[in-house]
């Protein structure tokens, strides 16, 4: 089966399942908005008794104005021109030594050149300018796609690997493949809550599968789900 690219609709339907979309954006984006913060409980703003409805609204256009920065960032299909960045973000990630398999010293040159011969199946999360988060899907002749992604740690627990998520599973569904599936290290509680959160089950442990830099040997679990 051949990879085609991540459209606009994919694109599209991201937008209908996270947020707002305001005008205007390129065609083949969307525009995701990001609560960064939790309002605080009733209690603390309004003090004792019920609060009436007027205080209610009053309450709500404080938190609205003074406890809730929003953020956007916008989802969209990678471009050849994205691949440097890619790999930038995918090296700093690698950093990290705890999220991917990939560890220092990433071949910048190299996986940018992985990036741009397979933007088709990829997409990207970019906000101010900056590339924040990408997925890519590798489709297997036999019908599934396996799909890779990372995000930026400052972006991370706002939505953005949800919504890269969600652009994979329309873009998986729009292939035809029956099925999308991963490994995810045990340890990585962050990326198995995203994935359950999509229905994702769990098929399978992979003991000892990954040996890293230090010489420690990681657990790893394979996740699916049928389309
Ligand atoms: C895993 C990763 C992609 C998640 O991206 P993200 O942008 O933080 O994800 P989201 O903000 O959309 O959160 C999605 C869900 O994950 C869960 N989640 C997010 N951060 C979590 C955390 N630190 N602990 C537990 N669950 C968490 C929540 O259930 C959340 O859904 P909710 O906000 O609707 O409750 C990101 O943490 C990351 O890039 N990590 C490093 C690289 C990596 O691990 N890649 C995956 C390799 S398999």
């Amino acid at each position: 089966m051949r990879a085609e690219r991540f459209d606009e609709r994919t694109a599209q339907n991201v937008a209908t399942a996270s947020t707002s979309v305001p005008p205007p954006v390129a065609r083949d984006e969307i525009v995701c908005q990001s609560a960064t913060a939790t309002p605080r409980p009733y209690s603390r703003l309004e003090g004792h008794g019920p609060p009436t409805s007027h205080a209610r609204q009053q309450r709500a256009l404080r938190q609205g104005c003074e406890h809730r920065r929003v953020a956007e960032f916008v989802v969209r299909p990678a471009r050849a021109g994205d691949a440097r960045a890619m790999a930038e973000l995918m090296a700093t990630v690698a950093e990290e030594r705890d999220g991917i398999a990939s560890e220092p010293p990433v071949d910048i040159e190299e996986r940018a050149a992985f990036f741009a011969r397979s933007a088709d199946g990829s997409v990207i999360a970019a906000a101010h300018g900056q590339i924040v988060g990408l997925l890519h899907v590798h489709v297997s002749r036999f019908g599934f796609g396996e799909l890779a992604m990372l995000v930026d740690r400052d972006w991370r627990g706002r939505g953005v690997g949800s919504a890269l998520v969600q652009a994979a599973i329309d873009y998986a569904r729009g292939q035809g493949l029956h099925k999308l599936c991963l490994e995810v290290f045990a340890h990585n509680a962050a990326a198995i809550a995203l994935y359950r959160k999509f229905d994702f089950a769990e098929e399978g442990r992979r003991r000892q599968q990954y040996r890293r830099a230090s010489g420690e040997l990681w657990d790893s679990i394979v996740m699916g789900l049928a389309l």
